[in-house]
């Protein structure tokens, strides 16, 4: 049984009769942020509590085939929320029918990618699980925004997009800030100073496809070719591309989860606090940077209403060449999803 929680603030006047809380200037009601987490796992639980510790919403709820382990989580977080006197509170979904009147619903469920295990291999298993809880969040919480974890990330960004029947606005894919910050943590560790002042940018896919673009990374606002050989930038890039292999070789059961929870909550944040930033998500494209009706990773403004806008940047010919290598390979998983009839209902 979920529990409607309402928002504190000095206007805020509860009602006794309604039992809900008013905003005495306005008299509308106001209720609390609600953000629904699908896939209570590493990814995520690391979210539920990041977001819980940072006060961001009222209310989290968790929603995973483990129901009991989903409770135990939910009740440790809860507590670790009263032991900073936060207004969070985290709950669980023991069904889809729960998860009702969500703002932001992160879907992180599915398989981990295991080592050995390619990104592609998870395609039909995660694409199955995609498209039974996109169908659930479309019936219960439909004016949610969507945030996709789970992988081939580009791929389910695509099938929730296309299973939800949702505006592009409102479904998008967490991975190039994760990109970014690994990008940003090699800088750092390879120059050994400027830790907080390194802006790496990634586009393109989560993939090995994954476009760094060394060109517009700085620290402090010097351009990194300036700081670092062309040999060491090589080979930042390429450590780049293989930075959640390399974690998943040395974890040996699971892959990475802190850095990407706290990278979907730097987006759950800018969403509900309006923020109006520029951040890299991977959204559906219609024509921006020459392509359409393909998933890719681009910097866009996020806002209360999701994906306010995209930037195209512009690119130069090796830039657009890897961009290109990129989105052909998203297009190809596509393909493969059409080719065993997927979005037929098979
Ligand atoms: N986008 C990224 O950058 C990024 C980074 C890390 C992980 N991931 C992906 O995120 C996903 C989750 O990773 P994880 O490490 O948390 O895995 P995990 O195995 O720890 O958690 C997955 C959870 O999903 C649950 N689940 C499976 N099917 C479900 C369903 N139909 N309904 C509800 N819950 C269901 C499982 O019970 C499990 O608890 C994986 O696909 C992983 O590859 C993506």
């Amino acid at each position: 049984m979920l529990m409607s929680v309402f928002w504190f603030e000095n206007s805020i006047e509860y009602n006794k009769e309604s039992d809900a809380y008013f905003d005495i200037g306005s008299s509308k009601m106001v209720r609390g942020k609600r953000v629904g987490i699908v896939g209570a796992g590493n990814v995520g639980s690391t979210i539920a509590y990041s977001l819980a510790m940072l006060g961001a919403c009222h209310e989290i709820i968790l929603r995973d085939n483990k129901i009991e382990i989903a409770k135990g989580k939910a009740l440790d977080m809860s507590q670790a929320a009263a032991a900073i006197r936060s207004h969070t509170v985290v709950s669980v979904a023991e069904k889809m029918s729960d998860l009702t009147d969500c703002d932001i619903v992160v879907i992180t469920a599915g398989s981990p990618r295991l080592p050995g295990m390619s990104r592609d291999d998870l395609l039909m298993i995660n694409a199955n699980i995609t498209r039974e809880v996109i169908e659930g969040i479309a019936k219960y919480s439909p004016n949610a925004i969507v945030i996709m974890v789970s992988n081939p990330l580009d791929v389910m960004t695509y099938v929730a997009l296309k299973e939800s029947g949702f505006d592009r606005s409102r479904v998008m894919g967490m991975a190039g800030i994760l990109d970014s910050s690994r990008m940003a943590a090699f800088i750092q560790e390879k120059l050994g100073y400027g830790g907080g002042q390194i802006r790496a940018s990634v586009m393109g896919g989560h993939g090995d496809d994954m476009v760094p673009l060394s060109r517009y990374s700085t620290v402090a606002g010097v351009p990194l070719s300036d700081l670092l050989s062309a040999e060491e930038i090589e080979e930042i890039l390429r450590r780049t591309r293989g930075g959640g292999a390399e974690i998943v070789a040395l974890l040996q059961t699971g892959s990475a989860y802190y850095a990407p929870a706290k990278a979907t909550v730097i987006m759950i944040d800018a969403i509900l606090k309006d923020t109006k930033q520029i951040h890299p998500c991977a959204v559906y494209l219609e024509g921006e940077y020459g392509y359409t009706d393909v998933v890719s990773g681009v910097p866009v403004m996020l806002g209360a209403n999701g994906v306010e806008k995209i930037i195209e940047m512009n690119l130069n010919d090796d830039e657009k060449a890897m961009f290109a290598k990129s989105c052909a390979s998203v297009r190809s998983m596509i393909d493969v999803l059409n080719v065993n009839k997927f979005f037929q209902g098979v």
